[in-house]
């Protein structure tokens, strides 16, 4: 494990503010009717033509015209002035990419994360997502386009349909056991007597850890962010399950830059940039292959903390 399981956001797991389904309400539906605002005005100062919405798109009424190459320049952050934090932070994030962030707790991974969400402004240096500085953006226009599943899984009181269905208000039915079956919940809700019309109680005692995350994974599934935010969960469970999530996720990053605060190797392995963070640098960046040849931070990482979870 590389991280002590703070997520820095409590509850706000799986929650994709582009579908207007969360903090802002329905008042980002009318917003994204704008011109001038959405992701439409990302691609205009882009000068790139936007792209053909998929079929499935098409569907949800929005066209993604985002596509999601993220830059950190020369990025300077910190929580209170007299500690810094962040120190000249550079990194890119092509359109499409897995970027995994691993290092000690409090290294800076969550803040890192939260950066992009703009949930605090930084104090020099840029942050861009397809060339425009997120710090132009209204808050709401740069997580409208990011979906977030954090560590601690937020499921309401509600059927695992309606879980699921919070992920995109207005979302057909179709679409939702779409989500359901890529994020293989439609598996093992065919073995609850209630299927999709269990209701998830107090306790979530009726569903177990791993179940609960694929949820939250499927809502995310279903929310269709451009750009993807996840901390992955370190709970428990079972080899079986541990499969289905590994795969959900993978289903999960599949077309969009996806940013994962990684607990699992195969995340790691896969990952198309690995950042090794220590003290609010970034102290080594590269592929699985380059950083175990390099042999260094992330090597010694490695054989301490991940060779032991192979065997
Ligand atoms: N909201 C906050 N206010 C002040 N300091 C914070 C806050 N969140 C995190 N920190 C501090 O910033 C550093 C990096 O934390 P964090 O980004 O959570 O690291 P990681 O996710 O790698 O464990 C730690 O020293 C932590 O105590
Ligand atoms: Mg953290």
């Amino acid at each position: 494990m590389t991280d002590d399981g703070d997520s820095g956001h409590g509850n706000a797991s799986a929650v994709s503010t582009r579908s207007g389904s969360s903090f802002l309400g329905p008042d980002r539906l009318n917003q994204r009717e704008d011109s001038t605002l959405g992701p439409d005005r990302l691609n205009q100062r882009d000068g790139t033509p936007p792209r053909v919405p998929s079929a499935r798109e098409e569907r949800a009424g929005v066209s993604r015209d985002v596509k999601g190459r993220i830059e950190f320049e020369h990025v300077d952050f910190s929580y209170s002035p007299d500690t810094e934090l962040i120190r000249d932070l550079n990194l890119v994030a092509e359109p499409g990419q897995t970027v995994a962030i691993v290092g000690p707790t409090g290294a800076g991974k969550t803040t890192l994360v939260n950066l992009i969400m703009r949930f605090y402004d930084i104090n020099s240096g840029k942050i861009t997502i397809d060339g425009v500085d997120i710090a132009t953006l209204p808050r709401g226009e740069v997580r409208g386009n990011i979906g977030m599943v954090l560590q601690d899984t937020w499921l309401f009181g509600g059927t695992i349909w309606d879980n699921i269905a919070y992920g995109r208000l207005g979302a057909t039915d179709e679409e939702i056991l779409e989500a359901a079956k890529a994020t293989f919940v439609d598996r093992f809700v065919h073995s609850l007597p209630d299927g999709y019309e269990t209701v998830i109680d107090e306790e979530g005692s009726n569903v177990s850890a791993g179940e609960k995350q694929l949820i939250t994974i499927a809502r995310a599934f279903l929310a269709d962010p451009a750009l993807l935010i996840l901390d992955e969960a370190t709970s428990s469970v079972d080899t079986r399950t541990e499969l289905l999530l590994q795969h959900a996720m993978a289903a999960l990053r599949t077309g969009r830059t996806s940013f994962v605060i990684a607990h699992r190797l195969s995340t790691i392995r896969d990952a198309d940039l690995i950042l090794v963070m220590q003290d609010g640098a970034i102290v080594e960046k590269g592929n699985h292959e380059e950083l175990i040849a390099a042999e260094g931070a992330y090597f010694d990482l490695y054989q301490s903390q991940f060779a032991a979870a192979i065997e």
